[in-house]
């Protein structure tokens, strides 16, 4: 008896454990799970240095948009702010962005993936539309092929 409750308990602990893992990788994209530790940043973001601080730190404008161009349905009123991201990096099969991720207030809340296999076919710039306040922390991060990621801040 004590055999079979212990066999329970350890199936229930084993589906657990996998609810968990399953669970964290649905918020979890693959270009953030090392999160942005590795992140380079500019020594100072207003005067890039030529070369890899200028192919690669992403820049970034924030704009309010009206929600009602883009909210539908249940969408809860807010505002709304559309965060364009661009890095001035080139696009070849061997050399090119192929990931913009955007964090806000420390958490990934989206990213943009290009297909490396067609690697010339997209520039590395972006826009998404954010719920956002004053305050608000963000964080860009583009992801080169060669020199990794490399990433920008704003305050709202
Ligand atoms: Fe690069």
């Amino acid at each position: 008896m004590q055999n079979i409750i212990r066999r329970s308990f350890v199936k229930s602990a084993l589906a657990s454990a996998v609810v968990v893992a399953v669970g964290s990788s649905l918020h979890r994209s693959a270009l953030a799970a090392d999160e942005f530790l590795d992140v380079k940043f500019a020594k100072d973001p207003r005067n890039l240095q030529a070369g890899l601080e200028t192919a690669h730190t992403p820049s970034m404008t924030v704009e309010k948009v009206d929600s009602k161009g883009v909210a539908y349905g249940k969408t809860p009123a807010g505002d709304f702010y559309r965060v364009s991201v661009q890095a001035r990096h080139e696009a070849t099969k061997e050399h090119h962005i192929y990931g913009i991720a955007l964090y806000l207030n420390g958490e990934l809340v989206a990213e943009h993936t290009m297909n490396q296999a067609r690697a010339e076919a997209s520039l590395p710039a972006v826009s998404f539309v954010q719920r956002l306040k004053t305050g608000d922390d963000l964080l860009a991060v583009s992801i080169c092929n060669l020199h990794g990621k490399w990433g920008n801040r704003a305050t709202v």
